[in-house]
């Protein structure tokens, strides 16, 4: 279903690539393994029963909900709201406001202004049912909710997505009766966007979740009857371009709805790939938008960078230029659609990066953008993802990073421990 292509002759040998791709099946077997391979057969092996309760509480909240305040950060955020965007936003009553993801009281002041005396419930997502910005923004909307609602009526508008048996969120669900919706414990935070995690909220804004499923069991599929498929050949190219000078991979797009998945895979690759002081640094644009910001660089700055670009077969064409007065100079464009116009912009930033700016560029190319398309999109790099890392020789499933500002921040609070 996921196109990948590159041109290997200029990064290594069809040897040196061959033999890279020889050691992918290994690799896969390695993965299942994994305490942490959950994620990998997921799209056929999944809770059909909590699936049911996802649809049925979707259906709940948009009958008595004007907002969904879903609160959650890195892997419990954004994989939902990069699907979402990209789909066109939320397509029923309920509209979600995201909190959480930070300790910005700009932003949770916002999000209570929105939400105003609207009817709302909550989404609690937090694997470790600890984290400080989810639990801080879960207190404060908790207490709107409460007021609102009575301690009965607000637990009834809680669900809460966490650890299946632990944790301070686990503990408050059960003794307070909340909807509880799992995060399975073989299934990392960055790997869990077709658990509960992603598929509330997705079934919230509308998203066919099952067609979601099926593009990433499609992909799966294809992965593994192909050893590791065009999943494999992205990652191995991007080891290949690790070993060399190249250090800064910059994903690129041209739907700017995409910019929520761009954050999506930079947190996947950096939070699994950047250890031991290595891995690549993954970076993002949105064309044609930074073509007029980071076009420059990516043109003629530092060169340790290579491009990934993710590109559509089907685009929409029902906007073309119109007619009009030729003052723009815009007349030898009339009748053009803007998406041909996007195509062909794409093309010549495709050929000046890599013939002038000579920078690697790759490919990656989905045949559409819809919620089939965005699964198997989800898996191939969540795949291309867990085999780079090992071909790095890093653990993909692990963050040991992340504690260090926490270990100070929590001293620095007076936290109990610390
Ligand atoms: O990928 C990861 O594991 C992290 O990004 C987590 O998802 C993130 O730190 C949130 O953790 P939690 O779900 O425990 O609140």
């Amino acid at each position: 279903m996921i196109n990948f292509r590159c041109n290997y002759g200029k990064i290594a040998s069809a040897e040196l690539f061959a033999s890279e791709m020889e050691r992918v099946p290994g690799y896969l077997e390695e993965l299942k393994k994994s305490p942490m391979g959950g994620w990998i057969e997921l799209p056929e092996n999944y809770d059909r029963e909590e699936f049911a309760r996802i649809k049925s509480a979707a259906e709940k909240i948009n009958s008595d909900s004007d907002y969904l305040i879903c609160a959650g950060i890195g892997g419990s955020y954004l994989g939902h709201r990069a699907a979402i965007e990209a789909l066109g936003g939320e397509s029923g009553r309920t509209k979600i406001l995201y909190v959480g993801n930070s300790l910005s009281t700009r932003e949770l002041n916002q999000a209570l202004t929105q939400l105003g005396d609207a009817d709302f419930s909550i989404n609690v997502i937090s694997k470790s049912g600890t984290t400080t910005e989810t639990a801080v923004a879960f207190r404060i909307f908790r207490e709107k909710l409460i007021a609102k609602y009575g301690e009965e009526g607000a637990a009834q508008r809680i669900y809460a997505t966490t650890d299946a048996n632990q944790g301070a969120l686990h503990d408050e669900a059960i003794n307070r009766g909340y909807e509880r919706f799992v995060v399975p414990d073989n299934i990392g935070g960055r790997f869990s966007v077709l658990t509960a995690v992603g598929l509330l909220p997705m079934a919230v804004a509308g998203v066919d979740i099952e067609a979601m499923m099926r593009g990433a069991a499609a992909e799966r599929a294809e992965i593994f009857e192909k050893n590791g498929g065009r999943a494999a050949e992205y990652a191995m190219t991007r080891k290949l371009l690790n070993d060399q000078k190249y250090k800064v991979e910059v994903m690129a797009n041209f739907e700017p709805c995409f910019s929520y998945f761009n954050e999506w895979w930079k947190q996947l690759f950096g939070e699994s790939e950047g250890k031991n002081r290595g891995g690549i640094f993954p970076a993002s644009v949105i064309d044609t938008t930074d073509l007029h910001s980071m076009g420059q660089y990516l043109q003629e700055g530092a060169r340790d960078i290579f491009e990934t670009v993710l590109e559509f077969e089907e685009d929409d064409e029902s906007l073309a230029i119109p007619e009009g007065d030729d003052a723009d100079g815009l007349g030898y464009l009339v009748g053009r659609s803007i998406a041909s116009v996007n195509r062909v912009a794409k093309e010549a930033t495709i050929g000046a990066h890599r013939d002038e700016g000579e920078i690697p560029v790759l490919r990656v190319t989905a045949p559409r953008v819809d919620a089939e398309t965005i699964g198997a999109l989800f898996y191939f790099f969540e795949m291309s993802c867990a085999l780079s890392a090992t071909a790095q020789g890093v653990n993909p499933f692990d963050q040991p990073g992340v504690e260090a500002y926490k270990r100070r921040m929590f001293k620095l609070l007076g936290k109990p421990g610390f």
